[in-house]
């Protein structure tokens, strides 16, 4: 029987509300499909580091490094200011085990109210391939006092290592701040066949890749050139490139009329929200991000301290990361069962079972009740 271990980081704000619900899916699916998933919790997040001052403990990448995956709720909390935790948290995982691939589905789901018109026969079933490991999100940044920056900051990724020397120098000084963009062939090749292959995988005739190269050409018209260098081996499929804020409105007018998305690191990020808001909402949106080694579940929300502690907060998105999760370890049976078992869950419910953020009357908790009792097929 295969055996899985699993390494949990419930994190913050909703973050431990939506992985117990999505652990007790995990254990529901188990004993039907035949294999076991031993989970072991890591206390990282806010909490911890407002206790210890410390973010990830030494040995803490060995000891992660050792699961076959990696489940997070999410990261961030008020009472911290925006940016270590993320940066020390959230990226070093990605960046430590080159999870270069982040995948984030976004389609309809029945009941979830679509807040565009689209034709009534129209589903929208997106999936943004978001580049994980380069762009603005490699902390290759600094302050500029005075008029003047001199910065020399290591870079280590898992294609190369190297640093980035910058000096910045303003007449008449003023204060400021800076942050540079990078973006490599070998990242950017690797993440475009794999968006490619995927699309092909879902027989896509397009493929829409998300620039900005008319007013950022350095950076994005490299990302461009090497984009269409890649689709010269996918014949099958038809390269389009189009600007990420004709993307937005596009998205926000016709999302049915996208498949797959590639993008680099930043707009892939804000894409996916975007594609998460016009199909079931972001307690629906699900994310891999995949790497050789150690891969991450996760949903696409944060800790939503807004409702955290309500018992408000959707666990769809994070038991449809565990569905992600499964077809990632091979248990692809599994995977489509728990998928299936959420859609039939949102079917059947009346309006008073379904998940507060759908404009039902549901808590965090019988959602999950409900999602396990589809799939042991009781619902
Ligand atoms: P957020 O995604 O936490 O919340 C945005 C909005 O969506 C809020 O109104 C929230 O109530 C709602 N929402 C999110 N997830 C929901 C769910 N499952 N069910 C129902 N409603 C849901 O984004 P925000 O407010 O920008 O960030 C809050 C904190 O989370 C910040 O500290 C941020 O840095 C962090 N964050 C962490 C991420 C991660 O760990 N992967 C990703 C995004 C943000
Ligand atoms: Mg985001």
């Amino acid at each position: 029987m295969p055996s899985y271990e699993i390494a949990v980081i419930p994190g913050d704000g909703i973050g431990p509300e939506v992985i117990r619900e999505a652990l007790r899916a995990l254990d529901a699916l188990a004993p039907r499909f035949g294999f076991t998933a031993r989970t072991k919790s890591y206390p990282f997040g806010a909490e911890h580091y407002l206790k210890t001052k410390e973010i990830l403990p030494p040995g803490a990448f060995d000891d992660l490094g050792a699961a076959q995956a990696l489940l997070l709720g999410a990261v961030g909390d008020p009472r911290v200011p925006h940016g270590p935790l993320e940066q020390g948290l959230l990226l070093a995982i990605r960046f430590r085990f080159d999870q270069y691939l982040n995948i984030r589905p976004a389609r309809t789901w029945p009941k979830a109210p679509i807040p565009v018109n689209i034709p009534e026969e129209a589903e929208i079933d997106i999936l943004v391939v978001r580049e994980n490991t380069e762009d603005f999100y490699m902390n290759l940044g600094g302050v500029v006092q005075a008029g003047k920056a001199r910065a020399d900051i290591p870079i280590e990724r898992g294609l190369y290592k190297g640093a980035a020397k910058v000096e910045v120098s303003l007449d008449p000084p003023a204060e400021g701040a800076f942050t540079l963009g990078l973006l490599t062939s070998p990242a950017t090749l690797r993440v475009a066949h794999k968006a490619f292959a995927l699309a092909e995988g879902r027989g896509e005739r397009v493929l829409h890749c998300a620039t900005k190269s008319n007013a950022l050409p350095h950076l994005y018209g490299f990302w461009d050139r090497t984009v269409a260098e890649a689709a010269v081996s996918h014949p099958e499929v038809k390269l389009r490139p189009i600007n990420v804020d004709n993307l937005a409105y596009q998205l926000s007018r016709s999302p049915q009329n996208y498949g797959l998305i590639l993008c680099p690191n930043l707009f892939g990020d804000i894409v996916s929200d975007l594609a998460a808001g016009v199909t079931g909402g972001l307690g629906l949106a699900a994310s891999a991000n995949i790497g050789e080694g150690l891969s991450m579940f996760e949903p696409v929300h944060g800790s939503a301290p807004d409702i955290a502690g309500t018992g408000k907060a959707n666990p769809l998105a994070a038991i449809l990361s565990v569905s992600l999760m499964l077809g990632h370890l091979g248990e692809k049976d599994a995977a489509l069962a728990l998928e299936e078992a959420v859609g039939l869950y949102l079917n059947k419910s009346p309006r008073g079972l379904l998940p507060y953020e759908l404009n039902g009357g549901a808590a965090c908790s019988k959602v999950g009740d409900l999602v396990v009792q589809a799939v042991e097929g009781r619902l």
